[in-house]
């Protein structure tokens, strides 16, 4: 598969996993998922995570995908190679996914004493891959098989730091959120 192809297909396979986390910065806020609950004596999750937050982000994503998956026929034909049409299941691991590796990744931080908003490199950057993947995989098994070879995962774990990263100091500057991480 030429390079540019397996960019282009990581990058289409994982926009429903990757808008979720931005959706939640726009729409989040409310009540917080742990309720203010502690645990010792630090949040279980922290204000960060709210309902408000994860339901937009979750549904941001699945919009998303149906939105690609009804311009991917026309996508492939202007590309020359086809790109993956989401099933439902596939939408709902990826979207679902990068919420639910989101929420674990504060939880890690509020156990290891990190404050909300605290940096916890690498972490930070993959915590949606790391559980949108498997999760899609159990959901949605003969399409991850189809679209994700080795070579798209690859280039999504290189992928998805750098597009994070950019994302986030945009969302910084435009004033969006607190932290560029
Ligand atoms: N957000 C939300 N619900 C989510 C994820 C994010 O409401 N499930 C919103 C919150 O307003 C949050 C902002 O998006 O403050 C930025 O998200 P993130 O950087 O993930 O949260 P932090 O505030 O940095 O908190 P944490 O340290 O727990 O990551
Ligand atoms: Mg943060």
């Amino acid at each position: 598969m030429a390079l540019f192809e397996t960019i282009a297909i990581a990058f289409w396979a994982m926009l429903p996993a990757y808008v979720p986390n931005n959706a939640a910065v726009l729409a989040g806020g409310g009540r917080p998922i742990d309720g203010g609950r502690t645990w010792g004596d630090r949040r279980v999750l922290g204000d960060g995570k709210t309902w408000r937050g994860t339901a937009m982000g979750t549904v941001a994503g699945l919009a998303l995908a149906a939105a690609l998956t009804y311009i991917a026929p026309d996508a492939g034909d202007v590309l020359g190679f086809a790109v993956p049409e989401f099933t439902p299941l596939a939408a709902l691991g990826l979207a679902g996914g990068a919420m639910l590796g989101d929420i674990l990744a504060s939880f890690l931080k509020r156990r290891s004493g990190r404050q909300r908003g605290a940096m916890f490199p690498g972490l930070d950057q993959l915590d949606f891959v790391v559980v949108s993947l498997p999760l899609t995989a159990l959901l949605a098994t003969d399409w991850f098989r189809a679209w994700f070879s080795l070579e798209v995962i690859l280039v999504v774990v290189v992928l998805t730091p750098i597009l994070h990263a950019t994302t986030n100091v945009i969302a910084y500057k435009l004033g969006l959120k607190n932290e560029p991480w």
